[in-house]
């Protein structure tokens, strides 16, 4: 853990604290410690209260929990149906002229959508799936900008009780092709375009791209949104809106079993190929609304959510989907970038819509910070009642930053901590009721169970260790997706019956926990998970690299950044711009190392073990230490003296 130890120095001088302010507190959902008592009591039961009163089954489960570790099976027997919760029964109950989602498009065009509209949308939706040959337990591969389709989609394919499987809009083609073809999925969903920084980018030549290499692929289903010439496939390509005109307007929803497949979201392990993290239908719908309702203090009547992450990550199923629509909310979903056409846009939706709750992530803190407080004080902020973040760990600066800056100082900032597998927030602050330090996740939620070990599986009670988990809950992960035992491997065994996060952690002496990042080859970029590793298999896919090391290092605005180390082949030639856009080729523009050094060789030690630990020294520029194990030592001076050289890019 000794790359940590800045960030704990930093963090162990933090001493203030703010606790919830009196009139957010009385009128908050929790304000006392009863639902702790209750969870701390008994787990099975807290959890059976929330899916009864947070959840419509269609028929009751018989257990509520079988546990035969590392496998959970939640509220076992109950029958649900996820886009039923989401939709039908908050028209039933009245609130069909309620909005869903005010819309904002980034070129400033907008729709609002009702709770009836969405489920107009989404039963004919469904219909289409149907018609084209789309059945239950078959999977779906989404594949969409930030467009209200993208929630259609994924709520349409629950409602057959298909899984969806999103992949984020800025993959490659090759991360598309991957996930389609380990998911096996029938039906791809895509658009034309969307709009970003003012400009289309085009989604539909990507999927071209890769559904030449896609054989489960039937048919794909083109959302018109960008308004750029694509090309259509006859018979296997269709418009959304022509299928949409036609659909039956009527779909019951499918009584799904409460442990059957939602969804797969991939997500980068340590090794070269993403995991199909499988989430099922009762527990994950109950663990995403209960924290939904009570870590963001939801009050349907009167709040105005806004989740600023991507339909394709984790945060938008569970925080921007399921959780608030599961809820009743009222949310707006905006398509774009935060500067476009100013560095003020989300400010002016804030104040556009009256957003009372406002959700993003350190990386965009940290950005707002640089662009300045003038950027925010153009706009009535006022609405705002709570702030939350989640991705990474917050520095107390950034925290301070938007409290004052964006908060008004009245505002409790809930800082999340969780992860695509867990499904939902685990340690978060509870508005009315925690009292919050900057910089601190604070403490576990009633029903979850969290403890810090050390090497050893000790519990520490105070300092740095690994973050587990000791008891199941809900909204768990229930395996990788064709790979039970990498599932096994990667979570279940470093800790002997315990859950292994990858995330180092410190308790300090009032017990509050302080996230340190991953203790993995797991990088966190902009909050964003990328393995060095993936990297790594990208750098050498290019025909003039020989071998390649890719570190995570500190960095001011994205957390994280990566660097990467490339020897080329003998004889061959290649420039930085030039790998840097084959990586994005391979896997994405998120994956873009920041920085890239050539060099003759890499540092290894005698077995032949690439020393990262040494490359991130390097990368954050500091002094090398005991370098004796190393087979070459000369190969880093010469690493130094090429990183002190090299420019990196921005
Ligand atoms: O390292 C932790 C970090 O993000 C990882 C999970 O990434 P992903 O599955 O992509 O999900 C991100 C959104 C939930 C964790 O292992 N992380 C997430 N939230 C926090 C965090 N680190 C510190 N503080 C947080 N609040």
């Amino acid at each position: 853990m000794s790359e940590h130890n800045d960030t704990i120095d930093a963090l162990s001088n933090e001493s203030r604290t703010f606790a919830p302010p009196a009139t957010f507190a009385a009128a908050a959902h929790i304000n006392d410690g009863a639902l702790h008592a209750e969870a701390e009591a008994d787990l099975e039961a807290f959890w059976a209260r929330q899916a009864r009163e947070l959840i419509t089954w269609q028929q009751p489960w018989g257990s509520v929990l079988e546990w035969d570790l590392p496998y959970a099976r939640w509220f076992v027997g109950g029958k649900l149906n996820v886009a039923e919760n989401c939709l039908d029964r908050h028209v039933a109950a009245g609130f069909g002229s309620k909005v869903a989602i005010h819309w904002e498009g980034e070129p400033g065009d907008t729709r609002t959508i009702t709770y009836a509209d969405l489920l107009d949308e989404v039963q004919r939706f469904a219909n289409v799936l149907r018609s084209l040959g789309v059945a239950k337990g078959d999977r779906v591969n989404i594949y969409l900008p930030m467009i209200p389709e993208a929630a259609v989609a994924m709520l349409a394919c629950a409602r057959i009780g298909a899984a969806h499987s999103v992949v984020f809009g800025g993959f490659s083609a090759q991360s598309l092709i991957d996930r389609i073809n380990d998911a096996e999925a029938k039906v791809l969903i895509t658009a034309d375009g969307g709009y970003r920084r003012g400009e289309v980018f085009p989604l539909k030549p990507a999927a071209d791209e890769a559904l030449a290499h896609t054989p489960t692929i039937d048919h794909v289903v083109v959302v018109r949104r960008g308004g750029n010439d694509v090309a259509m496939t006859k018979g296997r390509d269709h418009w959304y809106h022509e299928l949409m005109a036609e659909a039956d307007p009527v779909c019951a929803p499918e009584a799904m079993d409460a442990e059957d497949l939602l969804f797969l979201l991939y997500t980068s392990g340590t090794t070269g190929k993403p995991k199909g993290i499988m989430h099922t239908t009762g527990g994950y719908l109950t663990h995403v609304a209960y924290t939904h309702r009570n870590v963001f203090d939801l009050h349907r009547d009167r709040d105005v959510y806004w989740c600023t992450a991507d339909v394709g990550w984790i945060t938008g199923h569970s925080y921007i989907v399921y959780g608030p629509l599961a809820n009743g909310a009222t949310q707006v979903m905006y398509e774009g970038v935060p500067n476009y056409p100013g560095n003020d846009r989300f400010w002016e939706i804030v104040a556009k819509y009256g957003v009372t709750i406002f959700y993003t992530a350190p990386t965009a803190i940290r950005t707002f910070m640089k662009w300045g407080a003038d950027e925010p004080a153009k706009h009535d902020l006022s609405s705002l009642r709570l702030l939350g973040t989640v991705g990474e760990p917050i520095n107390p600066e950034a925290w301070m930053w938007y409290h004052h800056n964006i908060g008004g100082g009245r505002c409790p900032i809930v800082d999340t901590w969780w992860q695509t597998e867990t499904g939902g927030i685990m340690i978060s602050p509870l508005p009315g009721l925690t009292v919050t330090k900057p910089g601190s996740a604070t403490f576990a939620l009633p029903g979850v169970n969290i403890e810090v070990v050390d090497d050893n599986a000790q519990p520490v009670e105070h300092g740095g260790g690994y973050l587990t988990l000791t008891r199941p809950w809900p909204g768990m992960l229930r395996g990788i997706w064709g790979d039970p035992e990498r599932f096994v491997d990667t979570y279940w065994s470093r800790f002997q019956g315990r859950y292994f996060a990858g995330d180092g952690a410190r308790l300090d002496d009032d017990g509050y926990l302080w996230l340190l990042g991953r203790v993995d080859d797991v990088m966190n970029v902009s909050g964003h998970r990328i393995s060095t590793t993936e990297v790594e298999s990208a750098l050498v896919s290019h025909p003039a690299v020989a071998e390649a090391a890719v570190v995570g290092a500190n960095d001011a605005t994205t957390g994280q950044a990566i660097f990467a180390y490339v020897t080329l082949r003998g004889g061959q030639d290649v420039d930085v711009a030039t790998l840097r856009d084959h990586v994005a080729t391979e896997i994405g523009a998120i994956a873009k190392p920041k920085a890239i050094f050539f060099t003759p060789d890499l540092p290894k030690t005698r077995s032949g073990k690439i020393m990262r630990r040494l490359l991130r020294d390097v990368a954050e520029g500091r002094n090398l230490g005991d370098t004796t194990t190393l087979a070459d030592a000369s190969v880093v001076d010469e690493l130094q003296r090429r990183a002190a050289e090299t420019p990196s890019e921005d």
